[in-house]
């Protein structure tokens, strides 16, 4: 007898939900492990207790598999386990091969052994949906977001805050030399620190934005920020965010994205995200600043925002963000 296990999860407790979710784990179990129903004995399933409304082992018998011996129970509630979590258990005769277990959805994070450490580069121009992706992403796959913007924005603050003039490549080494550029971690959330305090809030500026920019054009500063970010990514599987990440940072990263999107989609998003924070600024400013920030960030000579050869490229012009998670998601498990 042979056991290939599995888990999912599913976004709330309704029968489609559930059924969509069982139809998928089976059917990636099966086409993973080069089997169909014929050589399964027995599929057992548990679910956590805030899954109520449909049975698994039903929603197997609905996919087709109408032979085999089904069995579906509930598992006890546990504080702090995994929310809405589908497992199983398939169980053949024979295998051909070693069991491929098959982990989707937020269950990926359950199975460390079974998932290799991996990095995921997110690469894309101001306003494209990279750092609010990421971070959904990151938190799904369960592992650390890093926001290599907010560490160019810290070394923009450091200067500004030492009344440099960021035009001047001299000047800005020497602060950024003196500076103590950090990101620490509490509850998954990236908090990055300049000079012992946290700055996460106040690099949110349109002028830090601009400035960051400018001062990430300069070798000194790229060399420091980029020794940290592979530091970083050497040490755990982690999604990073940036411009360079999939050309320059981490050329061998195992997933690769760029996101795109129109520059009016671009200005009309970060208009809304800036009236949230209290900063409101016309749509033409905004329009123009990010034309700007993109012609800097491109046209610099070292590392400049560009489509790694090896990157999937998605123009998030008409998604919404769940659409965009899930095409990341899916393409990162057709692959783990
Ligand atoms: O992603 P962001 O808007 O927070 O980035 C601010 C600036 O930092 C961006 O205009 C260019 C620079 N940057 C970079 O050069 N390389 C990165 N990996 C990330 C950001």
């Amino acid at each position: 007898m042979k056991a290939i296990r599995g888990a999912t999860t599913v976004k709330c407790d309704s029968p489609a939900e559930i059924k969509t979710a069982v139809f998928e784990l089976l059917r990636e179990i099966c086409a993973k492990n080069g089997i169909s129903e014929g050589d399964i004995e027995f599929i057992l399933f548990s679910n956590t207790d805030d899954l109520r409304s449909y049975y698994p082992a039903k929603a197997a018998r609905e996919a087709g598999f109408s032979v085999c011996s089904l069995f579906s129970a509930a598992e006890p509630h546990i504080d702090g386990s995994l929310k809405h979590c589908i497992r199983v258990m398939v169980v053949c005769d024979e295998l051909k091969t070693a069991p491929k277990h098959v982990y989707l959805n937020e269950a990926i994070n359950l199975r460390r052994d079974l998932t290799k450490k991996f990095n995921v580069a997110i690469d894309g121009p101001a306003g494209s949906g990279k750092s609010t992706v990421s971070k959904i992403i990151a938190k799904k796959l369960g592992v650390l977001c890093l926001d290599t913007g907010a560490m160019y924005r810290a070394c923009a603050l450091a200067c500004i805050k030492n009344g440099i003039n960021i035009s001047d490549e001299k000047q800005v080494e020497g602060a950024i030399a003196a500076a103590d550029i950090a990101v620490k971690y509490s509850d998954g959330r990236q908090t990055t620190v300049l000079n012992g305090d946290d700055v996460s809030e106040v690099i949110r500026t349109p002028d830090i934005s601009m400035a960051a920019s400018t001062v990430s054009k300069y070798a000194f500063v790229r060399g420091k920020m980029v020794d940290l970010q592979r530091k970083i990514a050497k040490e755990q599987s982690c999604v990073l965010d940036g411009r360079d990440i999939g050309t320059n940072v981490l050329p061998d990263a195992e997933f690769k994205f760029y996101l795109t999107a129109s520059p009016a989609v671009r200005a009309e998003r970060r208009m809304k995200e800036n009236k949230l924070k209290g900063i409101n600024q016309p749509y033409d400013v905004i329009l123009k600043d990010i034309s700007l920030r993109d012609e800097q960030d491109k046209t610099r000579e070292i590392a400049p925002l560009k489509k790694a050869a090896d990157a999937i490229e998605i123009d998030t012009s008409d998604l919404n963000i769940e659409e965009v998670c899930d095409l990341i998601i899916k393409k990162i498990q057709e692959k783990i």
